[in-house]
């Protein structure tokens, strides 16, 4: 089965980039001379993705005005902005996308992680998934200093691939089952709205979409698909700076005044 609708969640509060983000959300943060969001509606076209669903907040006017005066038209994506009027978590911003997704498999992309890797990292996903026929996650080993920063995924592990068997929001280093973390790329099946709908707050007091897997792993396999390509977590602020310095450095425009500049700080 094909997969041609997306939903990218922009509707966070970007407390780890304030303050910045207290006028503006952290997606439209530009990376060049493109907001990151832009980044990601691109890795979805490449990934053959057709619909894509956005998920908006309280600073939702500025991504209106970006996409509905942009360069997507003269691609084949149509994009459908949906408002989640309170942040109150992952879980519950997807849940919000369900009757624009209806009963099809759709990939999920977190607004806030750009990839750099010549095959998209959603195109990776949706390969195993046309195998699978069933949720897929992108994973990536991490630190175990780490883990308290994502989803924790535990399970049988070959060199490529992960059978998930639980997962876990943001453990201590203590209790964290592995350093196989969760990143923000998946393919899910619509049987997550039902759990999404009746998931209660957890960590953070957020409805977390982790917990809304570990009950989806009840009823369906999910695999983990270890990514290829470099990923920057840019709703950070070294990792918007490491990602905007990687992506300006191979940049067929700036590549050799980066170069000069760094080579010209070490001396
Ligand atoms: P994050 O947890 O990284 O976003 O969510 P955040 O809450 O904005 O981040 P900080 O910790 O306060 O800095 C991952 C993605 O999910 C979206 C965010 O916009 C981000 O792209 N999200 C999160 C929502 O759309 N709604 C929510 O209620 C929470």
């Amino acid at each position: 089965m094909n997969i041609t609708k997306a939903m990218i969640p922009a509707a966070g509060l970007g407390t780890r980039f304030l303050p910045v983000t207290k006028s503006l959300p952290k997606e439209m943060l530009p990376i060049i001379d493109k907001p990151i969001l832009q980044y990601i509606v691109d890795e979805c076209i490449n990934s053959g993705i057709k619909d894509i669903y956005m998920i908006i907040g309280r600073d939702k006017d500025t991504i209106i005005k970006y996409f509905s005066s942009n360069i997507t038209k003269e691609h084949s994506v149509k994009i459908h902005f949906i408002e989640q009027k309170e942040p109150l978590g992952l879980g519950h911003a997807v849940s919000l996308g369900k009757e624009g997704i209806g009963k099809e498999p759709f990939a999920l992309l977190l607004g806030d992680e750009i990839f750099v890797h010549s095959n998209p990292i959603l195109k990776q996903l949706i390969d195993v998934f046309q195998i699978k026929n069933h949720s897929i996650l992108g994973v990536t080993k991490v630190k175990r200093e780490e883990v308290s920063a994502y989803g924790i995924v535990q399970g049988e592990k070959t060199d490529s691939f992960i059978n998930i068997k639980s997962i876990i929001e943001k453990p201590s280093p203590q209790e964290a089952p592995s350093t196989i973390a969760s990143i923000g790329r998946y393919i899910l099946t619509p049987e997550i709205f039902p759990i999404l709908e009746t998931l209660e707050a957890g960590y953070h007091n957020e409805i977390q979409l982790t917990d809304g897997l570990q009950k989806l792993l009840e009823i369906q396999n999910i695999t983990g698909v270890f990514i290829q390509g470099k990923r920057f977590d840019v709703g950070s602020k070294i990792g918007y700076i490491l990602g905007t310095l990687d992506i300006a450095y191979h940049h067929e425009k700036y590549h050799d005044d980066v170069k000069n500049y760094i080579q010209k700080l070490f001396l």
